[in-house]
C-alpha cells in the first residue's frame, strides 16, 4: 500500500507472521527503463533475496500505461531478483490517472491484456505475472472483460478489489461479483475488499469461494491479522503491540529520518485505534508530536508494565 506498507512495516509484519506473500508499493514507471536505484530504494529486499529478514517473499509491483516501458521495467525487476512481477490496475488516484497509470486503464481491456501479454514475454516463464484489478472505472459492467483481459493477455493470477475506481475506499464492497470473476476465470483469483476481521475473512471466502485472500488496511489495523485468521489467535491490544511501535519508529527513523518518522507512527497509531481503545487514546498524546523526542516521550507514556 503506498505510503503506508513501505519495507519498514513489511518487514516488521513479516516479523509477525502470518503472511504469504508481499508485493511492494507500486513503482511507477512512465517512459523509460527505470535505474536500479529507483528499484532498489522501493523494494531494498531484491537486495537480500527478495525476501524479508523474516523470509516472506517480496514481489515488485509496477503501474504504468506503456507495453513495452512496462514490460522492460519487469524484466529488470524480475533480473534483480523480484520472484514475480504484480501489475497496478486499480490505483484510483486522480494524478496517477491522468498520466494514463492504474485505474484508468479499466476503462481498456484490450490495453490491459496488451501490457500483462508483454510483461509476460519480458519476465522469465518460471515467474509469475499476475494483475490487481477493480471491478471498472465508473461501472463494475465491464468486470469480467477486465478480468478475462488480464487472464487472456497470460496473468498467473488476478487479485481483485470489490469496488470501482469512482467508489474509491467507500464501504460498499461487490464481493459477490468478485465470485462471478472467480466462476468465470481458469487462472486463481484473489480476493480483496473490506476484511477487517477473521469473521469477514471468512465471509469474503464464503461468498467469493476464493481460497486466497489479500488484505490490506485491515492489516495495518491489526497485524496479527494472520494469525487470527489461520488459527483463531486473541487480537493484540496495545500491550503486545507496543514493543512493535517502538521498533516501527526507531526503524523508520533510521530509514528515512525523523520527520518521516515521527509521521509514520501517527498514521499506524491511528489504523490501529480502529480496533484498540487503548491506541486510540495513545493517538490523541502522539498526534501533536513533531519531534523524536515528543514521540518517544508520547510512546514512553504509554508503556506497558511489562514491557
Ligand atoms: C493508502 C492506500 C494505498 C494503497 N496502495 C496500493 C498500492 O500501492 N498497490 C495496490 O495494489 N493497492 C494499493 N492500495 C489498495 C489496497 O491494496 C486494497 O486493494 C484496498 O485497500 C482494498 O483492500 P482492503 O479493504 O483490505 O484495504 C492502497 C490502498 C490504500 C488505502
Amino acid at each position: 500500500m503506498e505510503g503506508v506498507v513501505d519495507p519498514v512495516l513489511r518487514g516488521l509484519f513479516s516479523e509477525l507472521g502470518g503472511v504469504d506473500l508481499m508485493v511492494t508499493e507500486f513503482i511507477r514507471v512512465t517512459d523509460r527503463e527505470l535505474p536500479d536505484h529507483v528499484f532498489l530504494r522501493d523494494a531494498p529486499e531484491l537486495s537480500t533475496g527478495s525476501q524479508t529478514a523474516s523470509g516472506t517473499p517480496v514481489v515488485v509491483q509496477l503501474l504504468g500505461g506503456q507495453p513495452d516501458v512496462v514490460a522492460v521495467n519487469a524484466r529488470r525487476a524480475t533480473q534483480l531478483g523480484s520472484p514475480g512481477l504484480d501489475l497496478n490496475f486499480g490505483c484510483p488516484a486522480k494524478t496517477v490517472n491522468r498520466h494514463d497509470g492504474g485505474a484508468a486503464l479499466l476503462r481498456e481491456p484490450a490495453r490491459i491484456e496488451k501490457i500483462v501479454r508483454a510483461t509476460r514475454a519480458a519476465v522469465a516463464a518460471h515467474l509469475p505475472v499476475s494483475a490487481k484489478i477493480r471491478l471498472g472505472f465508473h461501472d463494475t459492467s465491464a468486470c469480467l472483460d477486465i478480468a478475462q483481459a488480464a487472464a487472456a493477455g497470460g496473468a498467473s493470477w488476478i487479485t481483485v478489489h470489490g469496488r470501482t475506481r469512482d467508489e474509491g475506499y467507500r464501504p460498499v464492497v461487490h464481493w459477490d461479483l468478485i465470485a462471478r470473476i472467480a466462476e468465470a476465470l481458469k487462472i486463481p483469483v484473489i480476493a480483496n475488499g473490506e476484511v477487517w476481521s477473521p469473521a469477514d475473512a471468512a465471509d469474503i471466502r464464503r461468498v467469493t469461494g476464493c481460497r486466497h485472500i489479500m488484505v490490506g488496511r485491515g492489516w495495518v489495523a491489526r497485524p496479527f491479522l494472520g494469525h487470527e485468521i489461520r488459527s483463531g489467535r486473541a487480537p493484540a491490544g496495545l500491550t503486545e503491540l507496543w514493543p512493535w511501535l517502538l521498533r516501527f519508529f526507531h526503524r523508520s527513523e533510521a530509514a528515512r529520518g525523523s520527520a518521516f518518522a515521527v509521521a509514520r507512527c501517527k498514521q499506524w497509531v491511528r489504523s490501529l485505534s480502529r480496533n484498540s481503545p487503548e491506541c486510540a487514546v495513545l493517538f490523541e498524546r502522539i498526534k501533536i508530536a513533531s519531534t523524536s523526542a515528543e514521540m518517544l516521550a508520547g510512546l514512553q507514556s504509554a508503556r506497558p508494565q511489562e514491557a
